[in-house]
Parts: C-alpha cells; structure tokens; sequence
C-alpha cells in the first residue's frame, strides 16, 4: 500500500515532547511527498471532522513547546463501535488513508479497534508522563515531567530543612510507580509511596523518627496519586491523629505536564515521529514506536495496549536502600 494522506491525533492526557512528535511527523511525511491533516481534540475532534491541514511552517517554533498544538482529550464515545463507525467514515471521505496515534494505552486501544474493525492502517507514538504503556521502556514527556517535580522537590527541601519539617509531596500517577521512584530517588526521599501500595503510616512514622535520631533536619516522603488525586491529605490526617506527626502536604499536579521538553523528550518524539511515517512507507503496521535497550524501534500495537507499571518498579528497592 502507498500511502499518500496522513492523519495525525492526540489523545488522553497530554504530555511535554508531544510538539516534536507532531513536528516529526509532518516534517518526514512532507519530506516524502505526502500529505497531512491534524485532527483537533483527539478521537472527539475526528467525530465532529475538526481538521487542520499541516504545512511545513505549521509545525515551526514548536518544538521547545510544552502541551500540544493539536490538543487532545478523553473520549469514551470512541469505545462504542458505533463511533468507530463514524470515525472511519470520516477519515476516508477526507481522504486520509492512514491514521498516526500519539498519547498512552487508552488511545492506543481505539486505534487498535479502528484496525481490527475496519482494516484502517494506524501506527502510534508513545505520549504520556505516566510512562507505563506496555512494550515500551519510555514515553515522551516523562523525563520533563520527573525533571519538573525535581526542581520543585529541591525547592521544598530547602524550606523544609529551614524549618525542621516534614513533607508530603504528591507527584503525578494514577496507576504508575515511575514518576514517584524516579522522582523519589532523585531527590533524596526518606520513603516512596506507590500507587495502589497500602500504606503503613508506622512505617512512615519509624522513618522519620529514625532519620531525625541521627540528626536529619527534614523528611520528604513522595506520594505517587494514586487512582483518587489528593490522598495526601487523608495521610496527613492519619499521621497527625493517630501518630502526633505533623506534615505539609504540597500536590504537584498538573504542573507536571506542562513547560519546556527536555533534550531527552525532545529527541526521542523526534525519532518516534520520524519512524512512525517510515513504518508507514514499509507498510509495517499496526505498530507503535518504542524505546527498547536505548533504541527507537518498533512494536506491534497488540503489544502497547496494556496499562504496565514495569519501567521502575525494579527501582523500589533503590529508593528504599539509599534512604535509611
Ligand atoms: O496523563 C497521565 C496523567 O497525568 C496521570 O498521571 C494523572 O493521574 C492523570 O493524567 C490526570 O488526568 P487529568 O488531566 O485528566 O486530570
């Protein structure tokens, strides 16, 4: 099949790096002679035919931008095959003969039914903070993402040693542990509390107590979401009540997704987007662009719908080691 036409999405949350992607993408479609039209707001935007035509320049002074030109959303209509339907129709009455997916899991499962249901040929990039999408090791905007909570984390270390306190910091991830153990790690932590991870305030409590013994001035425990944001301050209530701990709670949030890619960020969406056209070219699809062992490669989509919280999860035991 030669393809001609390129559609281009986001979808789900998004994340710093998704510009470059979508840079990438339309840079190499355009440097072979093909066509591409942004679809607005994900898989809700194709539904109403948001489209905008992708010139060369469309794409410029983006690639430092955090968010993503083409927006993105949540779209549970798509998981009904009668939107499916409709999306399909859609994409080829505008005369788009192929379908480039960037964003997490989620998105992937839609773009997995549109093939399996309707032999539309799609390829995807992996685009979330979370970084927890199955067959891959990374996902764009994940380092920018870590990198942000750092810098926030140092900043209330500072305070935090001043005043000999202790600290809750909530990072993003409502099903993933890599933000809360990279981040964790990063910064010193005393603990690390994951996301479905049932907590065990004594053991906080024994840390801290523990720490301030040998004179440590300040505690950072950094809390993964979760699958309800704001469950620090249950924590809180808990320490204070039951243990006479008293700690601050400060809740990151969607600071975390916005700003600047890092050079990492950058790079990869660069090379994703670049590979997911030439997958295209090889007729090499359903597949998503992955990072495996330090290399952008391919994946197929089967393979990248699932929800994993594997790329850190080894790094537990790091965290815990280095922070008694
Ligand atoms: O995109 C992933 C993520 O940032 C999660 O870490 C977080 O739990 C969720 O999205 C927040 O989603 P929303 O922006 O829709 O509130």
């Amino acid at each position: 099949m030669v393809f001609t036409h390129i559609g281009l999405l986001c979808s789900g949350g998004d994340s710093p790096g998704m510009n470059c992607a979508i840079r990438a993408v339309v840079r190499t479609a355009l440097f072979h002679g093909m066509k591409v039209t942004g679809i607005k707001r994900g898989y809700a935007g194709l539904l109403k035919s948001e489209f905008m035509p992708m010139g060369l320049s469309s794409v410029g002074n983006i690639i430092q931008r955090g968010g993503t030109i083409l927006q993105t959303s949540r779209c549970p209509e798509w998981m009904k095959s009668e939107f499916r339907t409709k999306g399909a129709e859609i994409l080829k009455a505008e005369g788009i003969d192929a379908l480039i997916v960037i964003g997490g899991d989620g998105s992937f499962n839609g773009a997995k039914l549109l093939w399996d249901e309707h032999h539309f040929p799609v390829v995807g990039i992996p685009g979330t903070i979370d970084n927890d999408i199955s067959g891959t090791d990374y996902t764009i905007g994940f380092d920018t993402a870590v990198q942000t909570a750092i810098e926030a984390v140092d900043r209330i270390r500072d305070t935090a040693h001043s005043h000999a306190r202790t600290f809750l910091v909530e990072v993003m991830g409502r099903n993933s542990s890599a933000i809360a153990l990279k981040v964790g790690v990063c910064t010193g932590a005393e603990n690390v509390l994951l996301p479905h991870e049932k907590i065990d305030h004594q053991k906080i409590v024994d840390d801290i107590k523990r720490g301030m013994a040998r004179g440590k001035d300040s505690s950072i425990v950094i809390v993964a979401e979760g699958p309800v944001a704001g469950r620090s301050y249950e924590i809180q209530k808990i320490l204070k009540e039951k243990y006479q701990l008293d700690a601050h709670v400060a809740i990151l949030g969607h600071i975390q997704r916005g700003g600047s890619p890092t050079a990492n960020d950058r790079f990869i969406a660069s090379q994703m987007g670049n590979l997911a056209i030439e997958a295209l070219m090889k007729n090499n699809f359903p597949t998503v662009t992955v990072e495996k062992n330090g290399k952008v490669t391919l994946a197929p989509l089967a393979e990248c719908t699932a929800k994993a919280d594997h790329n850190f999860i080894e790094f537990q035991t790091l965290a815990h080691t280095l922070s008694i």
